[in-house]
Formats: structure tokens, sequence, C-alpha cells
């Protein structure tokens, strides 16, 4: 039998590990701050500094290895099934503007990447969404045809380049794929040439909305800046409440050699149940293949390791011979009406903005981004800013479902999870993890190699729900918003940006 792959971390950070950054150590003076080093805040960041901006960039970890580091890099405008439902939900209008300013988006990332002179195995390939369950037929007709009216190569086909038959698909030419750090290196690369400065291991820990505004980091510099971009995927400040309106959904991804003539010849994604997505990237003489989960899940529930072992059957049945060398996970938010939420942080605000939300489609999305805010603070018009402003108004009809929906879960989870019967600690295996009841208190518990047990409180220090042990990624994980945290408390992952608190046992 064929050993499934052990998580080895991104293939696109082992393929691009980049230079270290300098941590801040100092007080600084600028502009604009971008709170974030993802694909949406290094875009925004650099073309602020394009528009003659001081800009500086305070990452908690290193550059472009959050999600961009961990994505499946499609870019595209074709984003599984959104353009029906955006025409009814948005109107016409809105569809045609969304189209706009994601293709406009993809083609930014060309035109950079020629400009910069990047090898970022940048590859024109056609889009699609496809299904093999024939009673999907009429919705990805319908979706061919609203994408096709809101302006994009858009068509509905029967023939696809994958291994197996489908019901349908929709199809959109002239869209592409890259890597994600590659190109991201490259840009930070000329954000510094233009002065910006970039510091990685910089956490920003509290936000003094002024004019200026400040920021307090750690290790405990304070930048002051006329304006802040809060590009933390997740945001980690939030006056408007936009916890209520995101949802985190976690995902596997698998990677390995395929040989050239196995290469589907284009970018693929389902909405059957079980969704997978499809491509593959340029390796040697044949082709790297990636595929992303059967499905979506929260983060803290569910056995991953039985996921990937289901994802790698999977790629093994369809695409025979692949040689399957890396196995990730990451996560992203859905917003709840689904059209990401970019733009001012709340509705007072005056100097900070927000970029999230972005639903498994934020590298488009990421640029977008960029785009949106520059013009937001330079002042210069934008069509799309009404489209992602985060302050456009709840429609209890279009967003209730999906919102009642989420509120439940959080809700389950905050109440739920605290009645869960607790193991007795002495069952807890070497490298297992679980929440316990000591004199009352919920305590995380992590047994280590050495049968040491290290505990620290459940309690996210988010909101407060309590944390699960995810044992294939050996991390404590918040079901309620997606903060993650290694065994030993520290934050992996936000919008929680203080440790699980430590705990004697
Ligand atoms: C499996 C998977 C596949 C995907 N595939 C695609 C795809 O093919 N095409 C597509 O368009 N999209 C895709 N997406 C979505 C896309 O990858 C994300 O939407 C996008 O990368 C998000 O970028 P970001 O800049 O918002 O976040 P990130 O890349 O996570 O950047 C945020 C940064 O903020 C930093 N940060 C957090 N807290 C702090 C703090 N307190 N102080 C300082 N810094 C902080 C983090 O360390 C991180 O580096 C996929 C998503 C998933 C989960
Ligand atoms: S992430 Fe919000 S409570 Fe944990």
């Amino acid at each position: 039998m064929t050993e499934n792959p052990q998580i080895s971390g991104s293939y696109w950070l082992q393929t691009a590990p980049g230079a270290d950054r300098p941590a801040l150590t100092e007080d600084l003076s600028v502009d604009v701050a971008v709170v974030g080093a993802g694909i949406a805040g290094l875009s925004t960041a650099r073309e602020l500094a394009r528009a003659g901006r001081s800009v500086a960039v305070l990452e908690a970890g290193r550059i472009a290895a959050g999600v961009t580091g961990h994505t499946t890099a499609k870019l595209t405008a074709l984003h599984t099934l959104i353009y029906d439902r955006l025409r009814r939900t948005r109107g016409a209008e809105g569809a045609r503007l969304y189209a706009h300013s994601q293709s406009e988006a993809v083609e930014h990332v060309a035109a950079v990447a020629e400009e910069l002179g990047v090898d970022c195995e940048w590859e024109r390939r056609s889009a699609y969404t496809y299904a093999c369950d024939a009673g999907r037929v009429e919705e990805l007709r319908a979706e061919a045809r609203a994408a096709r009216e809101a302006g994009l190569p858009a068509s509905f086909v029967t023939e696809t380049g994958l291994p197996f038959p489908v019901a349908g698909a929709v199809r959109v030419t002239g869209q592409a794929q890259f890597h994600p750090r590659k190109y991201l290196l490259a840009l930070a690369d000329d954000l510094a040439a233009r002065g910006g400065l970039l510091y990685e291991n910089t956490a920003v820990l509290g936000l003094d909305e002024g004019e200026p505004c400040r920021l307090a980091t750690e290790p405990g510099a304070t930048v002051t800046a006329r304006d802040v971009v809060v590009a933390t995927h997740y945001p980690i400040f939030d006056r408007a409440l936009l916890f209520t309106r995101l949802s985190p959904r976690r995902e596997l991804v698998i990677a390995g050699p395929v040989e050239a003539d196995r290469d589907p010849d284009g970018m693929y994604i389902t909405p059957d149940e079980g969704t997978r997505s499809v491509r593959t990237a340029p390796y040697g003489e044949g082709r790297r293949l990636l595929v992303v989960t059967g499905e979506h899940f929260t983060p803290g529930t569910g056995d991953t390791r039985s996921r990937f072992d289901d994802l790698s059957s999977w790629a093994r049945a369809h695409f025979p011979g692949v040689s399957l060398t890396h196995a990730w996970a990451t996560q992203d938010n859905d917003s709840t009406d689904t059209v990401p939420l970019v733009g001012p942080l709340h509705p007072g605000a005056r100097h900070t903005y927000v970029a999230t939300g972005f639903g498994g489609w934020g590298l488009s999305g990421g640029v977008m981004a960029g785009s949106l805010l520059t013009d937001l603070i330079t002042g210069r018009p934008c069509a799309w800013s009404e489209l992602y402003d985060p302050r456009r108004l709840r429609s209890t009809v279009r967003e209730a479902p999906s919102f009642l929906r989420h509120q439940a879960k959080v809700a389950r989870h905050f109440v739920g999870d605290r009645l869960r019967p607790a193991p007795p600690l002495e069952s807890l295996p070497p490298g297992e993890g679980a929440v316990v009841r000591v004199d009352g208190h919920h305590l995380a518990v992590y047994r280590d190699e050495d049968g040491t047990p290290h505990a620290v409180s459940a309690r996210c220090t988010h909101l407060g729900c309590l944390v699960a042990f995810n044992s294939a990624e050996r991390a404590w994980e918040c079901p309620c918003h997606g903060s993650r945290f290694a065994p030993s408390g520290k934050v992996i992952q936000g919008p929680a940006t203080r440790p699980l608190e430590q705990r004697d046992l």
C-alpha cells in the first residue's frame, strides 16, 4: 500500500523560502501602517508606495507565509458559483462590477510580474466550475449565463480535461495561475526599493484610533500613522462586530508530481458535495498536481488525519501514478453575503481600513483590495468601493439565513463545548491534547512525546469559546472564529492576539 503524505508544510513555502526581515525595535512614524503581510497587505502597501505614501508593513510571522503561503494560487474571476447569485442579490450592475474588479486584479498581477521581471511560474489557464451531479446542470447553465452577462468570457461546456466525465461545467478562458510566494517576495523587494519598510516577527496588539493612529506592537515599539490597514486575514480589531458576519472554514491540500500527460490543463473546482479543487504547476519534465479538500470544515472539529487519507485516495484514484509528497492545511473566511469586506473598518472610521472575508478567492480578492484601499486612502474614486464596503447594510433577506446559521454554530460551541464530558487526564497518550476539567476549570492539556503534560487555559483569548485539539497538526483550534494556538498556547493564527494563559496542573 502506498504511504499517504505526512503533513509537510506548504510546497510554496518550501520552494521559495525568502530572506528574513528584521523585527521592529524602535518607534516609527509613517503615512500608512499595514498590519499583515499576506497578498492583501503587501498589495496594498506596494500600491500606496507607488502613490507616494510612506508605508510600514508589520507582520506577526513571516511575509506571505499565512493563508497566502498555503493556497492553491489560482488567479481567476470565476469564483465557483457567484454571478447568478450576485445578479439576484446585488443586481446586474453589482455582478458586472464584481467581474470587472476581479478580472482587473488578475491582469494587474500579470502586469506587475512582467514589470518586475519575476519568474513566478505564471501560466494562462481556463478556470472551470464543474459538477458530476446531473441535478446541477441548470445551476451551471445559469451561472455561465450570468458570468457572461457580467462581462466574462464564460460558456457552459460538457467536455473538460479532467480524467472523469462531468455533467457540465462553466468555463472562463484567459485566467491564470502562479507561484504566490515567488510573486510576493518580488513585490516585497520592490516595495522596499521604493522606501517601504517591512518588519517580520512584529505582532500588532493594540490600536488607538486617533489623528494620528497609534499601534502597539510586540516586542514593544509604537507605530504612529495617519492611516492604518488591518489586513490580518481575520480582523484582529473589530469595532463593527464583523466577526458576526465571518465564518472560518478549514481546508486540506495535497500535492505531488504527476506525468505531464496527466495534466488536466485547467483550474477546476466543484460545488458538488465533497468540493474538490484541482490544478497543476510546473515541475521539471512533468507537472505538480495540487488537490484541495473534499469538504470544508470548522477549525477544531473532526479528524484531520482521516480527511487527508480520503483526499489522498481520491487523488490516487483519479490521477494514477501521482506520488504525493506534500500535505498541508489552511483556512479562509466566508462573509455572510459571499462578497469580501474591503473598506473602512467601521461606520465611524476615518483613517482605519480592513480587507477580509475572501471566501476562498483572496488572491484576486487581495490584489483587488490593494487597489481599492489605495484609492480610498489617496482620495481617488473607485467604481466598486460600494460593492465591497464593509459598512453595507446587512439585508435581512439576503444575509439572514447564513448569519443565523453562523451565530447558531458559535452559540452551540460556546455553550455545548462546555457541557461535553471531559476525558480523564491519565488516558491522554503522548503527542495528544484534550480539554479536561480540573477544579471546575477547563484546561487544555497537551502531553508531549516524553509523557509530560503541559496545561494552558482552554478559553480562547478572542471571545472565550473553548479550544479543541487537532492532533494531526498538533494545534489548539477555536471553532468559533478560527483562532489557532501552538500546544504551548502561542498564537498561530488570529483573530486572537494573546496566547492561551499558562496553567499549573
Ligand atoms: C485551501 C485554500 C485554497 C485557496 N485557493 C485559492 C485560490 O486558488 N485562489 C484564490 O484566489 N484564493 C484562494 N484561497 C483564498 C486565499 O488564499 C486567501 O483568501 C488569501 O490568501 C488571504 O490573504 P490575506 O492577505 O487576507 O491573508 P494572509 O495571507 O493570512 O495574511 C494575513 C497576515 O496577517 C498576519 N497577522 C495576523 N495577525 C497579526 C498581528 N496581530 N500583527 C501582525 N500581523 C498579523 C498573519 O501572520 C498573515 O501573514 C484559498 C484558500 C484556502 C483555504
Ligand atoms: S476565535 Fe473567537 S472565541 Fe475563539
